[in-house]
C-alpha cells in the first residue's frame, strides 16, 4: 500500500485524546482504585443491601451483634458493631476486599470505640492462619457516653508472602464495662497515590498515568442513575469528613461507601492533569422513572449546586463549603454530561422534550464556559450542545464503524464515552479479559474517530477496572485483585496507551490507490514538535502489509521511530497474574528515495510512525 501525506490541509483536532470512564462498578473503587483496605468498614447499607456484619469475624469466641444505637456514631452511619465476650482478649477480624496486600510499608489506621474501657487494644495484620506479620498497642481513650477515634500505624519489616491476610482488633473484655464494647468505621489505609489521605491505590493509578489517561468522566455509568430516584448519585453526600457520608446502593450489586466521592474524583484528575468531564443526574433512573417536567428544576438546581460547590469562589455558599473541605481555590470544569445512556429505560422522549434541554438552558446560561454533553446522540442536538456515543460489540463491528464519523459534521462534538470489543465475532458470550482480536477491532475504529478528530472530545474503554474476586461485567480495560503485584492492563490497554503517547493536533490528508482494509490509519502533525504522526492496524489480512510511506516535505534520509504491537494469537488476553502477552518492537526507519518510509505490519498489529521533529 503507497501512501502519501499531504504538508496540510486537514482538520485541527478538538480531541483531546484517550481517557477513562470510571463507576462503581466491579469495585472499580471500593476494593480497587479506593486504596481503603477494610471491608463494610461502617456496616452501611441500605434497602437493597440491608446493612450486614458481611467481611467480619470474631476472635476468641467473641459475640459480633450489628445494632442501630440510639447514639450512633453519625446519622450517616447509623449501624455499629458490638463485641462482647468473656474471655480476657477478644476481638474482631477483617477479611478485606478478598485478601490483603501486607507489605513493607507504613498503613494509617483507626477505629472508632463507644463504651468504658481502661485497658488497651491492639491492631494487626495476621495471616489468616493466625500468625502475626505486625501489630500495635493502642492505649484505649473509650468511654461510655462518647464515640471516641483511635488512631495508629503499622509498619510491617517485611512482606507477607501472599495475600491470604486479615487485619484484626482485639481488647481485654474483662476491664471493658459489661465485657462489651461498640466498635464503627474501621479503617486501614496502605500510602496512597500522591500521599493523599483517604486516596487512591498506588498501583492502579500509577498504570492510569502510564496509560496517559487524559480525561475522567464519572461517575457513571448506570451508577450515575440508580435503580430509582432515591438511590442516585447525590454529589453532596459523598463529600466531607467519612462520617456524613452514608454510602448508597450502588447500581452495580453492593453497597458503596463513597469514600472515594465529588473531591476524591477531583483530585484524582489533579493528581493525573487530567480533564474532569462530570456527569450529572438528569432525572431518570433505571427502574424507568422520569421526573416530571413540573420537578426536573430540582434537580437541575442539585446540578447548579455541585458546579458551584466545584467551581464557585469561597465567598459562595457551596464554594465555601469546598474551601472548608480543603480546596479554597476553584477547580474547572469544562465538560458536564447531562445523564447517562438516557435514550434507555423508556428515557428518551421526556429527554428529547424537557429533561436536556432544562439543564442545557440552565448550566449554559450560568456557565457559558462550560461545554455540554447530551447522553444520547439520537437527538437533534441544540446550539452547541455535544453528544456521547457508546458501543459494546464484536470486533468485526468496530471494524465495520471505521467510517461512522466520516458522516458526521463538525457542528457539534462526540464523546466516545463508553466503548469495548465484548464478544468474538460469531460468539454471543461476554469475554472474561479483552482479547487481541478485540482490541485490534478497537484500534480500527479508534482510528476512523481519530481521522475526525475535529468532531470527537475524545474516547475511552469501558469498564475501566475489575476486581476479580467480585465483579459484575466482563471484559474491563485494567483486572486486579488484592495483589498488587498480580494486576493486569489488558490488551486494550497497550492498544490506547500507544495511541495516547502521540496527539495528532492537525490530521493529514493521506492518499492513497488502495482503500481501507485490511490496513486502516489516520496521518496527521503534533505542530507543538512538528512530528509528523502515522497511527494504523492491520485487521483480517492474509499476511504482512507492505507499507511505503511518504510526507509531502519529508526527504530522504530522515529517520522515524515505527512502533508495532503484536500478540501470540488472536485469542492472547493479560490476565490477572499473567505475562503481558503484548509485545512491543520498536525501530528506527531512514526515509529512502522520495523520502519513502518502507516497513510492512503482519496481521492484527497496530502500530504508530512518528518522524523526528525536524
Ligand atoms: O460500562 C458498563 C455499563 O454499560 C455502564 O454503566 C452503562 O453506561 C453501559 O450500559
Amino acid at each position: 500500500v503507497e501512501i502519501t501525506v499531504a504538508s496540510s490541509g486537514g482538520n485541527v483536532t478538538v480531541m483531546l485524546g484517550y481517557g477513562a470512564m470510571e463507576e462503581e462498578i466491579n469495585h472499580a473503587g471500593d476494593g480497587g482504585l479506593y486504596a481503603e483496605l477494610i471491608r463494610n468498614r461502617a456496616f452501611q447499607g441500605s434497602d437493597l443491601y440491608p446493612s450486614s456484619l458481611d467481611a467480619w469475624e470474631a476472635v476468641n469466641g467473641a459475640e459480633l451483634a450489628l445494632q442501630s444505637l440510639a447514639d450512633p456514631l453519625s446519622l450517616a452511619l447509623p449501624y455499629s458493631m458490638n463485641v462482647k465476650g468473656n474471655s480476657s482478649v477478644i476481638g474482631f477480624k477483617n477479611s478485606g476486599y478478598w485478601g490483603i496486600d501486607v507489605q513493607a510499608q507504613t498503613y494509617t489506621g483507626s477505629f472508632w470505640a463507644r463504651g468504658s474501657y481502661n485497658g488497651s487494644f491492639t491492631a494487626a495484620l495476621e495471616t489468616s492462619a493466625g500468625d502475626t506479620l505486625i501489630s500495635v498497642e493502642i492505649d484505649s481513650e473509650s468511654v461510655s457516653d462518647a464515640w471516641v477515634q483511635h488512631n495508629f500505624t503499622l509498619t510491617p519489616t517485611s512482606p507477607a508472602s501472599d495475600t491470604d491476610n486479615v487485619f484484626s482488633i482485639t481488647f481485654n473484655a474483662a476491664e471493658a464495662d459489661g465485657g462489651a464494647l461498640d466498635f464503627n468505621l474501621i479503617s486501614l489505609f496502605p500510602p496512597t497515590y500522591s500521599d493523599r489521605p483517604n486516596g487512591m491505590r498506588k498501583d492502579l493509578m500509577e498504570a492510569l498515568a502510564v496509560y496517559g489517561t487524559k480525561f475522567l468522566r464519572f461517575p457513571g455509568g448506570n451508577n450515575l442513575e440508580g435503580e430509582t430516584v432515591g438511590d442516585r448519585w447525590i454529589w453532596n453526600n459523598t463529600i466531607g469528613p467519612l462520617t456524613s457520608r452514608p454510602g448508597r446502593a450502588s447500581t452495580w450489586d453492593y453497597e458503596e461507601t463513597d469514600g472515594l466521592g465529588l473531591v476524591e474524583y477531583m483530585e484524582w484528575c489533579d493528581d493525573l492533569g487530567i480533564e474532569p468531564i462530570l456527569a450529572v443526574w438528569s432525572g431518570l433512573a433505571l427502574d424507568e422513572t422520569v421526573v416530571s417536567e413540573s420537578e426536573i428544576d430540582i434537580y437541575v438546581q442539585e446540578a447548579l449546586d455541585e458546579l458551584e460547590f466545584l467551581t464557585g469562589s469561597v465567598d459562595t455558599e457551596y464554594g465555601a463549603l469546598r474551601a472548608q473541605y480543603g480546596h479554597p481555590d476553584p477547580w474547572t470544569i469544562r465538560y458536564v454530561e447531562v445523564g447517562n445512556e438516557d435514550y434507555l429505560n423508556g428515557g428518551l422522549d421526556s429527554y428529547i422534550s424537557y429533561r436536556f434541554s432544562a439543564f442545557y438552558d440552565a448550566i449554559t446560561e450560568k456557565y457559558p464556559e462550560i461545554s455540554i454533553i447530551a447522553s444520547t446522540i439520537e437527538m437533534t442536538l441544540p446550539g452547541n450542545a455535544n453528544g456521547d456515543y457508546h458501543m459494546y460489540d464484536t470486533p468485526d463491528a468496530f471494524v465495520e464503524a471505521f467510517n461512522q464519523w466520516d458522516q458526521y459534521s463538525n457542528e457539534h462534538h462526540y464523546l466516545l464515552g463508553e466503548l469495548a470489543a465484548t464478544e468474538y465475532n460469531g460468539a454471543d458470550v461476554s469475554q472474561m479479559y479483552p482479547w487481541w482480536s478485540g482490541s485490534v477491532g478497537e484500534a480500527v475504529y479508534l482510528l476512523g474517530a481519530e481521522r475526525n478528530a475535529d468532531k470527537i472530545i475524545g474516547a475511552t474503554y469501558a469498564p475501566l477496572m475489575c476486581n476479580i474476586d467480585s465483579y459484575q461485567w466482563t471484559p474491563n480495560f485494567i483486572a486486579y485483585d488484592a495483589d498488587t503485584a498480580a494486576t493486569a492492563p489488558s490488551t486494550s490497554y497497550y492498544v490506547y496507551q500507544l495511541f495516547n503517547q502521540h496527539i495528532i493536533t492537525n490530521t493529514l490528508p493521506a492518499n492513497s490507490s488502495t482503500g481501507f482494509g485490511p490496513l486502516y490509519y489516520v496521518a496527521g502533525l503534533d505542530n507543538s514538535t512538528d512530528e509528523r504522526i502515522f497511527k494504523a492496524a492491520v485487521y483480517n489480512s492474509t499476511g504482512d502489509v507492505p507499507i511505503g510511506l511518504t510526507f509531502e516535505g519529508v526527504d530522504e534520509g530522515t529517520t522515524a521511530q515505527l512502533t508495532v504491537r503484536t500478540a501470540p494469537e488472536a485469542t492472547s488476553a493479560n490476565e490477572v497474574g499473567g505475562a503481558n502477552v503484548v509485545s512491543t518492537n520498536t525501530t528506527t526507519l531512514t526515509a529512502g528515495s522520495g523520502g519513502m518510509f518502507s516497513f510492512s505490519l503482519p496481521n492484527l498489529s497496530v502500530a504508530v510512525l512518528v518522524t523526528s521533529s525536524s
